[in-house]
């Protein structure tokens, strides 16, 4: 890819780009009783709509030294305990988590004029659930996984994959690759789930289940 200035035109595009949203709405009285069952939902409409890669979520964690950072992972699982990701538990986010559980994540579903946002904590799920996640893994993924230590610097693309070919290697005669013990799932606990539609004129719905006990309780926010 070059790196020529962009022309003013385009930037200025990019930057003033104004959308007034659209006419659909959430109402309180359409909301599920729960925030997984809303999110499920939502979800399900995003695939249908296609749009790309609907279960990308930016995650944002606090660092040992108190600073936050971000970055995009895949939903791999939902339910009534939380929402799974699969990470190196040694990368940046691992060792974040690890040392404060905090976390928060975004799914942008901007085509449609929404956002989930999610507040919780991230705990490892059971060794049995990232066994038989990184079991159903393509080899490639599995063989990459052993050979990145995430989020550390190496000295080169070369050097990269040559840890590829020893890993290769290493499993040539292993029927399956096992899972690294460094690499696993979180599990995303939330304590509070934002679902935002965008609605004309910048007067958005917003409405936020809170966890009450065993049970949950919805606000609207406003816009
Ligand atoms: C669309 C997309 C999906 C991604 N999914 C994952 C994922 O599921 N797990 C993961 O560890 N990294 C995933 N990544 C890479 C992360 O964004 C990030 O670069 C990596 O996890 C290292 O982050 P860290 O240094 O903050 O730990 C994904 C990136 C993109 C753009």
């Amino acid at each position: 890819m070059s790196h020529d200035a962009v022309p003013d035109p385009l930037l200025e595009k990019a930057l003033r780009t104004h959308t007034d949203y659209g006419q659909e709405q959430l109402e309180e009285h359409e909301l599920a009783g729960d925030p997984f069952t809303q999110f499920t939902a939502w979800l399900a409409e995003a695939a249908e709509h296609k749009v790309y890669e609907p279960n990308a979520m930016v995650i944002g964690t606090i660092d040992p030294d108190g600073r936050p950072s971000s970055r995009t992972v895949l939903l791999r699982g939902v339910d009534e305990r939380g929402f799974a990701f699969y990470t190196d538990y040694t990368s940046r986010k691992g060792r974040a988590l690890i040392a404060n559980p905090g976390i928060s994540a975004v799914f942008p579903w901007y085509p449609l004029h929404r956002q989930v946002l999610i507040y919780g904590e991230a705990h490892k799920v059971d060794e049995a659930d990232s066994n038989d996640y990184f079991s159903n893994r393509p080899r490639g993924a599995q063989i990459a996984a052993w050979s990145s230590d995430q989020s550390h610097p190496i000295d080169g693309r070369d050097a990269l994959e040559q840890k590829v070919r020893d890993t290769e290697q290493h499993f040539a005669e292993a029927e399956t690759v096992p899972r690294p013990e460094r690499w696993g799932g979180f599990r995303i606990v939330p304590d509070r789930v934002e679902f935002w539609q965008g609605r004309t004129s910048r007067l958005h719905d917003r409405l936020v289940f809170e966890r009450r006990g065993s049970g949950w309780a919805v606000t609207r926010l406003q816009p």
